[in-house]
């Protein structure tokens, strides 16, 4: 018996040795320990056997049951640890960076030229003191001519080709249209503090003319003024000085030419040397060597009265800095388009931040 025991136990090994499958383990182990299982049977003639016999067979019987269980526990766990093993390797993803994926791991967004430049002149002007403004796009008349000393017939108003919104309902006088300045804020600004203040205002403008290398129909004007007792076209000129120098990181070649503005008396029309061609004449300065940059002058009085501010006891100036034109001249773009053209070849060059 214990021989036919031992060669069950043999050929039992053999067999679950070749198993895979979890349910054909189960089978096995019940074709050798269920009732009618080999081992089982083996043991059914027991009965005939003498008490010597059964004292030697039985322990040797459980030692054979043991193995077996044991046998079929660890090739169970085996199975299953396989199992898992092939689930885990059919579903892998690679979490390793190739160095292609590290390359592309150091692109990201930047920011557009123009807010880079916005927020450097802000931050330059909060440094001065000067408070940042914002305000409508859709404006009314009055706001963006009206009480800037343009009245409806004045041929100013020529100067500035303006996007008017169909409004046959409104009042004359109150028509809504696309702000064609920045100087809109000189107005709202100057209604909601008392003197003295400064302040400056970014913002998009619009105007409904032909584009070409240095002029756009959206464009960004930066606005600034500043009113108390006592401001001459020397603070005027320092402050102006003083920004385009820590804009540029060195002193700017300037003019200043008598400029003609309904809301300034007097005005200038301040130039820079063009940056794109070191002077030389190109299409951004239209071969002149000099870029107009920034329209200001000596707030007019009625402008002032129009803000609800005594023009008798305070005055102040106010200047419109052409933004674009300055992201053109500091990063040398001869083509105001490439701006708004929304191209990433162009727009991914600027990465500073
Ligand atoms: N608003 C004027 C323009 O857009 C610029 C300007 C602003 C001129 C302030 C003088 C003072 O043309």
């Amino acid at each position: 018996m214990i021989n036919k025991l031992e060669s069950a136990l043999v050929s039992f090994k053999s067999e679950i040795a070749s198993l895979v499958k979890q349910a054909d383990v189960l089978n096995l182990k019940a074709k050798y320990l269920g009732k009618q299982g080999e081992i089982s049977e083996i043991l059914k003639s027991l009965k005939d056997a003498t008490v010597e016999e059964k004292k030697l067979i039985g322990p040797k019987a459980n030692e054979i049951k043991d193995t077996i269980l044991k046998l079929v526990d660890e090739t169970l766990a085996n199975i299953e640890l396989n199992e898992i093993n092939e689930k885990l390797q059919a579903n892998r993803i690679d979490i390793s960076l190739t160095d292609d994926m590290l390359e592309k791991k150091n692109v990201h967004g930047g920011f557009h030229p123009r807010t880079l430049i916005r927020q450097e002149v802000e931050d330059i002007f909060l440094s001065m003191g000067f408070e940042v403004l914002d305000g409508p796009h859709i404006e009314t008349e009055f706001y963006n001519f009206e009480a800037l000393n343009i009245p409806g017939d004045h041929p100013a108003r020529d100067m500035q080709d303006t996007f008017w919104f169909r409004d046959e309902s409104s009042p004359e006088g109150n028509k809504h249209l696309l702000r064609t300045h920045t100087s809109t804020i000189q107005i709202r600004g100057m209604m909601d503090r008392k003197p003295p203040f400064k302040f400056i205002a970014p913002g998009t403008v619009f105007r409904c003319e032909r584009t070409d290398a240095s002029h756009e129909m959206v464009f960004q004007q930066l606005e600034g003024m500043m009113v108390g007792e006592n401001i001459s076209v020397s603070n005027l000129i320092y402050f102006m000085k003083q920004t385009l120098k820590e804009i540029f990181k060195r002193d700017v070649e300037v003019r200043l030419r008598p400029g003609f503005f309904p809301f300034v008396e007097p005005g200038f029309e301040l130039d820079i040397r063009c940056q794109v061609c070191a002077g030389k004449g190109c299409s951004v300065c239209k071969q002149v060597g000099w870029v107009e940059l920034l329209p200001c002058g000596m707030v007019h009085p009625n402008v002032l009265r129009a803000g609800g501010v005594d023009p008798e006891k305070y005055n102040g100036f106010a200047f419109g800095l052409g933004l674009d034109r300055l992201v053109m001249m500091k990063y040398g773009i001869e083509d105001i388009r490439h701006l708004q053209s929304g191209d990433l070849r162009f727009n991914s060059q600027f990465k500073e931040y």
